[in-house]
């Protein structure tokens, strides 16, 4: 029988060992851990060893989702990675495939940087409503560290790694993403940047390619922080009307943990209490797509989450994009 449901049954985290604190950074660049915890809520960051790769931080998620989602490698149909720094630009989702032996999975790599989980949900969501696929594992990971200016206060002090991953499976009754809704501008493309840089290389006489590699990240702080602020309320309200909810329903709100003062707008505007609100930047920083699922992960594994609870979750970055899925956890 067709599938028309979706249910969320597993989720797993990994973040690397090596730890930057906010007094380390205080050495690197003129700054502060009082400025850094006050305008951002971060005490420290999880960085990548120079010997570990996104596909390896993936696949650890990966792992532990599959186990909690009492599943084997081998039941899963497909993988999405999302992810903005891949260990290759071709994508890494097969190498992930490969790494936990899911030797049925097609595995591919969805870009839509610090959005790129919420957007992998919803993706998984349609291949699942459709019948197509049963069992799907979305992957939301990054490496910033690889591509964050050490010289640059301004965004040095934000971002971490970290991988987070959660199971999605077909049943045949409920369904269990209750609403979502995604938007893009692409007006905005320069508020937040890890961009193409390259050189110029003359092959023959008219006939110059350019060969590259990528910028640094950068970042309009103000702006990204204004855009964030007006357009998540919004977008989870879109969400919950999607799905017939109203913010009453929401029983834990997790949104992308760039700042703790944007979360905190965030649910003054729609009325949460602060209780339902899951956030761990504090430790981790800003960890692009991997930050929704390392924090429900976290919420799960220490008994907040419990299997029924309808969660909200946010993301918004780069692109600009940004997206709210409102979901029944572990049904
Ligand atoms: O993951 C994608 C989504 N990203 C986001 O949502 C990030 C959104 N933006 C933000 O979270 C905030 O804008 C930041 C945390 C990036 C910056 O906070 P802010 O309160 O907007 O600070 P600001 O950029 O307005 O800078 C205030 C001051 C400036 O000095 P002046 O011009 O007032 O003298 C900055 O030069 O703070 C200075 N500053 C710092 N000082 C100490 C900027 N970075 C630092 C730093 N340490 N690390």
């Amino acid at each position: 029988m067709k599938a028309i449901g979706v249910s969320i049954t597993g989720c797993g985290s990994s973040a690397p060992t090596q730890v930057m604190t906010n007094d380390d950074l205080s050495h690197l660049v003129e700054t502060s851990d009082e400025w850094i915890r006050t305008r951002t809520g971060i005490r420290k960051r999880h960085l990548a060893t120079t010997d570990s790769s996104l596909s390896e931080l993936s696949a650890q998620a990966g792992k532990q989702a599959i186990a909690m989602a009492g599943l084997t490698p081998g039941d899963i149909d497909l993988i999405i990675l999302a992810t903005s720094t891949a260990d290759d630009l071709f994508g890494s989702a097969a190498k992930v495939q490969h790494i936990l032996e899911a030797d049925q999975a097609v595995a591919f790599d969805l870009t839509a940087a610090c959005s790129g989980f919420v957007f992998g949900l919803i993706t998984a969501a349609q291949f699942i409503r459709t019948g197509v696929y049963k069992n799907v594992l979305v992957i939301g990971a990054d490496v910033l560290s690889r591509w964050v200016d050490w010289s640059d206060r301004t965004t040095c002090v934000l971002f971490g790694d970290g991988a987070g991953a959660v199971v999605c499976q077909g049943t045949t009754d409920k369904d269990h993403l209750l609403g979502f809704a995604m938007y893009s501008d692409g007006k905005q493309h320069d508020a937040l940047n890890l961009g193409y840089g390259g050189t110029d290389k003359i092959l023959k006489e008219g006939l110059t390619v350019n060969q590259g590699t990528y910028e640094p990240i950068t970042m309009k702080g103000r702006d990204v922080y204004r855009f964030a602020v007006e357009k998540v309320p919004e977008v989870i309200e879109k969400a919950l009307f999607n799905g017939q909810l109203t913010t009453d329903d929401i029983d834990w709100l997790i949104l992308h943990q760039a700042n703790q003062r944007i979360i905190d707008a965030v649910a003054k505007r729609l009325k949460i209490p602060s209780e339902k609100v899951i956030a761990n930047l504090d430790e981790y920083g800003n960890t692009s797509a991997a930050s929704i699922p390392l924090a429900l992960d976290e919420a799960v594994r220490q008994g907040k989450i419990k299997p029924g609870d309808i969660v909200a979750s946010s993301g918004f970055g780069a692109g600009l994009t940004w997206g709210a899925a409102i979901f029944r956890w572990g049904m």
